[in-house]
């Protein structure tokens, strides 16, 4: 997500911030200046209308001359922490903070050419719902050794300079919004460099501790229900779609101390006769005329004595049911 349209104003004011540091857009907080820091904006929830009216920010410019736009209060906190890193040898800079819809199109559209359409959804927020509009959302970079690292598949090489970042969020106000495992509620990829300030120590702290997401701590959601998304289908009513993921269900949760995440119908491509031929190959007896794919999300134990890997998420994990002649469905198989 990296803009690098220097102009010749930025590298003017680029000069004078590296004199007197950010340049601001507003004087600082107002008596009356107050915004909803717990607001809610993912892929269900777009910014609200009359956000724009009721923010103040300030500008700054990056170490690699991008012109950064956070919300007021949040950038303070900002400079706090970066402060309290860098006494311990950790440097951090902003890559990117308040985004305009059409700079988030931008964005959505270099991705999706990049890396393709799929990719980008996980990582890229759709205009009009990225938290990014708020002002409260901050995407660091690092820079490690006096070089600066800056796109996303080499932030990820630093897991130990990043913990120690999320250490000090809550203190200043911030959590980690884009949690590992967390995808199936955030909607998007981990990012450990998307921090997002809620101007509250004791909340962030609350958060981070358990750590749950946003929307589990607003109740927008409930983290420990898994989600069932039976999609659409030509071949199957939802009632039967249904069924078959209870079955699902009901056979997952005998597997000891595993969390279950989500279900969903695998769609009509799978239903197709090269699995069903598959199907009745594994089948003893039974004759099996319909056939229909889940994929499931789920993580795994600590400690286990099962074949599992320890402690992991396993995505897209396969369950394959078939339907005999009475019309009764039941589990063929499961497993990558
Ligand atoms: N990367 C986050 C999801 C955004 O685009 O808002
Ligand atoms: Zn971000």
């Amino acid at each position: 997500m990296k803009k690098r349209n220097i102009c010749m104003i930025l590298i003017v004011v680029l000069i004078v911030t590296m004199m007197t540091g950010c340049s601001k857009k507003e004087e600082k907080k107002e008596e009356d200046y107050s915004i909803d820091y717990l607001v809610l904006v993912n892929k269900l929830n777009a910014l609200p209308e009359d956000w724009e009216a009721n923010l103040k920010t300030e500008h700054c410019v990056n170490s690699i001359g991008d012109d950064v736009e956070v919300e007021v209060n949040a950038y303070n906190a900002y400079l706090q922490m970066k402060e309290e890193l860098e006494a311990e040898g950790v440097y951090v800079d902003l890559d990117s903070a308040r985004r305009s819809v059409e700079t988030q199109q931008q964005i959505m559209d270099e991705f999706s050419e990049k890396y393709g359409a799929d990719y980008a959804m996980k990582v890229v927020a759709k205009p009009g719902y990225s938290e990014h509009h708020t002002g409260l959302a901050l995407d660091l970079y690092l820079i490690v050794d006096g070089v600066d690292i800056i796109y996303n598949e080499d932030l990820v090489q630093y897991p130990e300079i990043w913990e120690t970042i999320h250490e000090k969020l809550p203190k200043y106000g911030f959590i980690l919004r884009y949690l590992e495992d967390k995808e199936h509620i955030t909607g998007y990829a981990y990012e450990p460099w998307h921090i997002r300030y809620i101007n509250d120590p004791d909340k962030a702290k609350q958060i981070m501790d358990k750590g749950i997401t946003l929307e589990g701590y607003l109740g927008a959601v409930n983290e420990t229900d898994p989600i069932i998304d039976l999609g659409s289908s030509e071949l199957y009513s939802a009632e039967e779609l249904k069924e078959m993921a209870v079955l699902i269900k009901c056979q997952f949760a005998a597997w000891k101390d595993c969390e279950l995440h989500k279900i969903s119908y695998a769609g009509d491509d799978s239903a197709n006769e090269e699995n069903l031929e598959w199907i009745n190959s594994l089948s003893e007896g039974t004759k099996y005329e319909k056939v229909a794919g889940f994929l499931m999300d789920f993580h795994s134990p600590k400690e286990s004595d099962s074949t599992l890997e320890k402690d992991h998420e396993y995505t897209d994990y396969q369950w394959w049911l078939g339907c005999d002649e009475e019309g009764s469905w039941e589990i063929v198989s499961f497993g990558y």
